[in-house]
């Protein structure tokens, strides 16, 4: 259609059919029940407003999924709508549709944009095969507290890494094509959740954000300042207040910062019945007031609840002005359900789905992003890989033989098509012995007698993480530490392989784990991808992207602390806790490999930096082993002095460097002087004359120093 034709479907719109586009709802009031294909993400709300008329002037549908039956819904929607403009459906793929990869926290390990490109590249052909056009994803929200239950479907803690994260994701949804266009198995992203969803006060889920300006535009800003370029067709408005105003009503946020400093042109959509929410939040009297804050504040589609609905026309009454910003807001659902192809073919080809679905590459790369995501957090003595002599294995605990490695926001992903550990490392390698239990206990005496080596598979359950899980205890349960402990009283060698949706808080287990490797939720291929590592056809290499505390109450934590006038040391007059030690237990970018690669040949091309010339840090890579293999390399910088207080160390560069088996990789690292800007105490941007420290994967010792 071109855009005359999309100019009169506008002009020829009741002011209903208008609010109909911009209302969305699930979808069964069309079909009826539709249990298997359907996932209720939120709390019911009043919908009396929907009534036969109604439904159909509706402009998307939430949750519905499957050729089918988003065909049966949309065949019904189109007889019966006036117009004929076709639904939208929208979906939550946060990790994959029916092939499940590994969260969001775990592919951030990889630091690899390409891997993440490809797995939402995949995950977009999935979902569009199953008629689905939208996708609630990236989360760039930044995360600082492992308590909060989301931070498995974040980049972990630093504003960098996750909007290059969630620029790739974007990117790989929206396969955009020369012509601008998304591609036909390509899917719309919405960035959520703006803003700062990530901060609610004390890591409870839903909870109040208070932050000053200078932190949200240098750090919780920033991963969707740096998406946006990427040009998702959504923003996601997120529940939080922001400094007192929700989000959802706040004009602030979503016009003068997303629309004005940020440049976003497209839609933003509410989060599921936010605008409803309003008044909970006591904020509006009534649903209508709470209608009208979010239109004001320029919340384009209400997510769920039906306030613009059922008070568009006394709104609209009392504030003509909106008319303007509704009419552009539905030609924006036009020109995408016309980009999108909807109006010459609405439907999802039924033929096409199951060949897409679970196809063999996407299972591949399931497998593949499952290892990348994998960080070996300790390994004494090299319990891990298993070794030839190493032929009887028991394999022991809660996840040994469980398939519920999807991780939470599974969307369609289903336990029968995964791959439990204890298959895996059969399948991995035919020739072990492998027994596997739930407790030790379980295991006959025979077989722990012959067996010679255990790998005690232990974590946090998946439902423990995701929407609404936010926890206070990162300890790992009772039971699990009695079964580590009672292992190493066997002793036989031993490794840890520990599932989870966050950091969890191993202090006073830690010192029983000879080897620990942190597996976070892989997805479907999780126990090939794990597998593989454990027997050491592949070495892990994923670097962590947020920090481990020893206890529960050391959250938040982060690597990037502004620097405080007595920093922590042995003193107790100094910045620190009386009753825990200095530091993360594993910090920010901690991870091992089998490889144990050795850095040499350390230059700079200079100990000045100019206007005109970037600094280049340049090293080797030296790997002694036949593992062929990806390094992870971070650079970090550290202003000496500076007007306003700078964080500890500032991540300004990373690398996913290909290391040859027995060879050497050389790497090449640049800082600009636009890396040594921030933010000045009027919140301008600014660098100082001075010194500058840069260190490399080690946040402790630098390694050259320069000046500007
Ligand atoms: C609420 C969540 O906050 C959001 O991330 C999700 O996209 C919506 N529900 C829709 O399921």
């Amino acid at each position: 259609m071109d855009n005359d034709r999309l100019q009169k479907l506008l002009a020829s719109m009741t002011l209903k059919e208008k609010f109909g586009q911009l209302s969305q709802i699930t979808g069964e009031l069309y079909v009826g029940q539709i249990d298997e294909e359907m996932l209720e993400t939120g709390p019911a709300y009043p919908r009396h407003i929907l009534d036969e008329e109604t439904i159909y002037t509706i402009g998307s549908v939430i949750g519905a999924s499957g050729a089918e039956t988003t065909n049966r819904i949309q065949a019904e929607y189109l007889q019966r709508s006036r117009l004929k403009i076709p639904l939208l459906f929208m979906h939550d793929a946060i990790h994959g549709y029916r092939t499940i990869f590994p969260i969001p926290l775990g592919l951030s390990c990889s630091w690899d944009e390409q891997l993440v490109q490809r797995v939402a590249e995949e995950t977009a052909s999935e979902l569009r095969a199953a008629g689905i056009h939208v996708n609630f994803s990236p989360m760039t929200d930044l995360v600082r507290d492992a308590r909060w239950g989301r931070v498995m479907e974040s980049f972990g803690e630093d504003h960098l890494l996750s909007g290059n994260l969630g620029r790739a994701m974007i990117r790989g949804y929206q396969k955009i094509l020369r012509d601008g266009r998304i591609a036909p198995d390509g899917v719309a992203a919405c960035l959520k959740h703006f803003a700062a969803y990530g901060a609610g006060i004390a890591g409870k889920d839903y909870n109040a954000v208070d932050m000053s300006m200078r932190e949200f535009f240098e750090f919780y800003g920033k991963p969707y300042e740096i998406a946006l370029q990427e040009r998702p067709k959504f923003v996601m408005s997120s529940f939080n207040t922001f400094n007192g105003v929700p989000v959802t009503a706040s004009s602030e946020i979503l016009k003068e910062i997303l629309r004005g400093q940020y440049g976003f042109e497209d839609l933003v959509i509410s989060d599921w019945g936010a605008v409803t929410e309003l008044q909970r939040h006591r904020v509006a009297r009534d649903g209508k007031e709470a209608a009208e804050l979010a239109l004001g504040a320029g919340v384009d589609i209400e997510m769920v609840s039906t306030h613009y609905l059922e008070h568009f026309e006394a709104i609209v009454k009392e504030r003509p002005e909106l008319l303007e910003d509704v009419d552009t807001a539905v030609m924006k659902v036009l020109r995408l359900k016309n980009e999108l192809g909807l109006f010459e073919n609405p439907y999802a080809d039924e033929a096409n789905e199951d060949e897409v679905i679970l196809n063999p590459i996407s299972l591949d790369l399931a497998e593949e992003a499952g290892m990348r995501s994998c960080v070996l957090l300790k390994n004494e003595n090299e319990m891990l890989p298993l070794r030839p002599e190493h032929r009887n294995i028991v394999l022991v605990g809660p996840f040994a033989r469980t398939r519920e490695l999807l991780g939470n926001w599974a969307c369609k992903g289903r336990f029968r098509d995964a791959v439990s550990l204890e298959d895996g490392i059969k399948q991995a390698d035919g020739s072990l012995s492998v027994d596997a239990f739930g407790t030790l206990e379980a295991c006959p005496k025979d077989v722990l007698d012959r067996c010679d080596y255990i790998v005690v598979a232990i974590g946090e359950y998946w439902e423990q993480s995701g929407e609404g899980h936010s926890s206070v205890k990162l300890e790992l349960e009772e039971e699990q530490k009695q079964l580590v402990r009672a292992v190493k009283e066997t002793g036989r060698p031993y490794a840890c392989v520990c599932f989870s949706g966050r950091p969890l808080a191993l202090q006073d287990i830690v010192d029983d784990m000879p080897a620990l490797l942190w597996c976070w939720y892989p997805g479907t291929r999780a126990g090939s991808a794990v597998a593989k590592l454990l027997t050491g056809q592949s070495t892990p290499a994923g670097k962590l992207t947020m920090s481990f505390p020893r206890v529960s109450a050391q959250t938040p934590i982060y690597y990037n602390e502004y620097s405080t006038g007595r920093p922590a040391n042995a003193s107790s007059y100094s910045s620190r806790y009386q009753d825990c030690d200095i530091g993360p237990l594993f910090a920010f970018g901690h991870g091992l490999s089998y490889a144990q690669a050795t850095y040499s040949d350390f230059a700079i091309s200079s100990s000045r930096i100019t206007e005109t010339e970037d600094l280049k840090v340049t090293f080797q890579i030296n790997n002694p082993s036949h593992y062929e293999y990806r390094e992870i390399v971070i650079l970090y910088i550290e202003d000496v002095v500076s007007r306003t207080v700078r964080p500890v160390r500032e991540m300004k560069a990373y690398r996913v460097v290909p290391v040859p088996a027995y060879g050497s990789a050389s790497v090449e690292m640049s800082i600009s002087l636009e890396d040594l800007t921030y933010l000045d105490a009027d919140l301008r941007k600014t660098v100082e004359p001075g010194e500058f420290r840069v260190y490399v994967n080690d946040l402790e010792h630098p390694i050259f120093t320069f000046e500007y």
